[in-house]
């Protein structure tokens, strides 16, 4: 397990630790679960071997060091009964905050465009595996606010832009968690050096032009997911944002002066917040 240290002011009334996991990509099903299922899982788990044995070492080193789990999704690889269940254990044995991404709803992996319909064929049943409400949740520890913002789709909503502002009203420094890493330049540049596409939020459209039409509808953005953008680049209060989603770790900046920390597969992050 590959471990970071990141250090974040934000004036904390005491300082407190979190260890920050992504994209573990369970891959189970058993018998509750139909054949195709259990052929996808047979086949995506040669793609994530270890995901078993990293989280359970995460989990004993959250224990161990006595501080909660920040998950940012694809915590599962695709909707099954055994997924279910173990994500179930896994937020009931541990101090976790999750957030989802977007394998959480993914019933079969890539199978169709997904989108809010496709979601909403699987999120009542996924939800009740996570305590936290899955599109939008807050937890705050010694005056910080934690909030987590689903944009697995590359998309944030008007209700999540109206939830994000009633916690700005309340003005306690913001650490922000997300599936897709918002768009910065030098991640872009790194992303399209590496792959079709660069796989964030909020990508400009002149930088999309070289997207087959896939990936270019999955991933750009609409006025709301633009407003939204525009909202957290421009609030003092939000300190930095933690995401995952690349399945590698990266450290950079939004907008210039927001930090933004992207941790991979394998990767343990603890964040100390000061
Ligand atoms: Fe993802």
């Amino acid at each position: 397990m590959n471990i970071i240290e990141t250090k974040i002011k934000a004036g904390a009334s005491e300082p407190f630790k979190l260890l920050h996991i992504s994209d573990t990509h369970l891959t189970l099903a058993d018998e509750r679960d139909n054949q195709r299922k259990r052929d996808l899982a047979a086949e995506r788990v040669k793609g994530f071997p270890t995901s078993e044995q990293f989280l359970d070492e995460a989990c004993k080193m959250a224990k161990r060091e006595n501080i909660p789990i920040v998950h940012t999704g694809d915590l599962i690889d695709f909707v099954s009964a055994a997924n279910l269940d173990r994500a179930k254990k896994f937020t009931m044995e541990n101090d976790v905050f999750f957030i989802t991404g977007n394998h959480e709803f993914s019933l079969y992996v890539g199978e169709e465009f997904e989108d809010e319909a496709y979601r909403n064929r699987s999120l009542s049943l996924v939800q009740k595996s996570f305590p936290d409400d899955l599109r939008f949740c807050t937890r705050t520890v010694n005056g910080v606010k934690l909030i987590g913002i689903d944009d697995g789709y590359y998309r944030f909503d008007q209700a999540q832009l109206d939830a994000l502002k009633k916690e700005v009203d309340e003005g306690l420094p913001i650490i922000l968690f997300m599936h897709n890493p918002l768009h910065e330049p030098v991640l872009y540049q790194r992303s399209m050096a590496e792959g079709p596409c660069a796989y964030l939020t909020s990508t400009p459209e002149e930088l999309m032009k070289d997207y087959d039409d896939y990936r270019y509808r999955q991933q750009k953005a609409d006025e709301i997911t633009l407003e939204v953008t525009r909202f957290i680049e421009s609030c003092p209060l939000i300190k930095a944002i933690f995401a995952g989603h690349l399945h590698n770790d990266y450290e950079g900046m939004v907008d210039g002066h927001l930090p933004q920390y992207v941790t991979g597969i394998g990767t343990a992050r603890i964040i100390e917040i000061e």
